[in-house]
């Protein structure tokens, strides 16, 4: 290891940079994080600066030596080479620290990549050598660190004196706590809830269960519509529940080692009802499990998350809901149709075109409006009904008509027509599941992009 990454305390220690411009900004703004008292100096310093450093030091004069009395840290941030050497030269005479930018040879420290969740702090370094990939495995890791791992860190802090009282062996504690951040009070931590995360980091009993669940959209189709705090708990899950809309590129995502289970509806395949897949959510947790609910689009939008939920309410379970991106907001960018526009609509509405009873039974004389876009979820059985309902409720039969068939995907496609001519469109094409139908003035707006 050629250099030793240590965290620096800069609170109010005197600190040189040598440099006026863009690049000195850079590091003024890092040192400023951690409260360094600045000095700095060049012949001409630019306006932003002036305006960042308006309470520290600010000498409009060429570097000399004298400048680094009384200084932990010296950053040469210049284009000038003959002046950075001189800088990292008298440095190191003096056994001041010194960090000369871009240049790794002149330097005896270097500033590592840097994942700030405060009090927790990852750098990553490659000894100045290859910043690119520092900077990529810095965001790797980011992916992986949840922003609200700052609540977490605070907590750990707090509670670490009684956590002291309470077991004073070291060893213990430190197994206590690697155990706590397992349970779902790490999770209650970062949320903000320091009553329930006191309870499992208290707990060296181990009375309460570490099971939970999460329930997360997993988007419409593409892997990479899904959200960070989505990858974040694919990564965490030990068991995961899924339905058949969720695509196996999503599926792919998962942690490697995890227990997959369908719990979808799909032809030649036992379909598990959703009472035996809420039983099945609070059994697992019960078990200690840490349970991934993956839900198609956002599991609050036709997607039964509220029977879900208050299921692993009665039973006491611990769990989370993350959003995921609706099939109408993922199907309409991927096809180009806006679902409001200033001149074409002012609103929009998800309707389910689910047949019940064989009827699809709807209000149909709300979704008259020309200036709305109506979005129909499962739609395509009671195409023909939905057509002729929203014509006889007065909708124009001319009003533009979308089919968009496995949005968001590589087999995705997009049929257009209008409400007098889309049953007939459909009977002559192959379309495949799942669809969604878009019906609205927005839907010619594709033609222009
Ligand atoms: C039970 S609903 C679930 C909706 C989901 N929770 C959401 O927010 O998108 C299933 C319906 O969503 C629509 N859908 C979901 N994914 C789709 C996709 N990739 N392309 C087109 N329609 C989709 C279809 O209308 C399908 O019948």
């Amino acid at each position: 290891m050629r250099y030793l990454p240590l965290h620096l305390d800069l609170k109010g220690r005197h600190v040189l940079v040598v440099g006026g411009g863009e690049i000195a900004l850079r590091k003024v703004t890092l040192l400023l994080k951690a409260g360094a008292r600045i000095t700095l100096v060049a012949p001409e310093i630019s306006g932003a600066l002036k305006e960042t450093l308006r309470d520290h030091e600010l000498l409009s004069a060429t570097y000399e030596s004298s400048h680094l009395d009384n200084k932990v840290l010296v950053v040469a941030a210049t284009e000038n080479e003959t002046v950075n050497r001189e800088v990292s030269g008298d440095a190191t005479a003096k056994n001041i620290l010194v960090n000369v930018v871009d240049s790794p040879e002149l330097c005896t420290v270097t500033f590592p990549a840097i994942i700030d969740r405060s009090p927790l702090v990852v750098s990553v370094g490659s000894a100045g050598g290859a910043p690119v990939l520092t900077r990529y495995v810095r965001e790797q890791i980011e992916l992986l660190l949840p922003e609200r791992i700052t609540q977490l860190a605070g907590f750990l802090a707090k509670t670490r004196d009684k956590l002291k009282d309470l077991l004073p062996d070291i060893d213990r504690r430190r197994r206590q706590t690697e155990d706590f951040l397992t349970t779902p009070g790490a999770e209650a931590a970062m949320s903000g809830d320091s009553v329930t995360a006191e309870s499992y980091l208290f707990d060296t009993e181990k009375t309460v269960t570490s099971g939970e669940v999460y329930l997360v959209g997993a988007g419409p189709g593409d892997p990479d519509l899904l959200t960070l705090r989505a990858l974040q708990l694919m990564q965490k899950a030990e068991v995961v529940l899924y339905d058949n809309l969720v695509s196996p590129r999503v599926l792919d995502r998962v942690r490697r080692d995890a227990e997959m289970e369908f719990v979808g509806k799909r032809s030649g395949y036992k379909s598990t009802s959703q009472e035996d897949i809420n039983d099945l959510l609070v059994r697992l947790a019960k078990d200690g499990k840490r349970v991934l609910r993956l839900k198609g689009g956002d599991p609050f939008i036709f997607g039964r998350g509220g029977e879900e939920i208050q299921k692993l309410i009665e039973g006491n379970i611990p769990f989370q809901v993350v959003p995921g991106i609706t099939a109408a907001s993922g199907c309409a960018a991927y096809a180009g149709i806006p679902l409001t526009h200033r001149e074409l609509s002012q609103s929009v509405r998800f309707v389910t075109g689910h047949p019940k009873d064989g009827k699809v039974d709807l209000p149909w004389q709300e979704f008259v409006h020309p200036m709305e876009t109506v979005v129909f979820y499962m739609g395509l059985g009671g195409l023909a009904t939905i057509c002729q309902q929203l014509m006889n409720a007065g909708r124009e039969a001319s009003t533009p008509v979308a089919i968009v068939s496995k949005g968001t995907t590589p087999e995705q496609q997009v049929l257009k027509g209008t409400l007098e001519s889309m049953p007939g469109l459909v009977a002559r094409t192959q379309i495949q599941t799942p669809t969604l139908i878009i019906v609205g003035d927005v839907v010619n707006f594709s033609a222009q992009i």
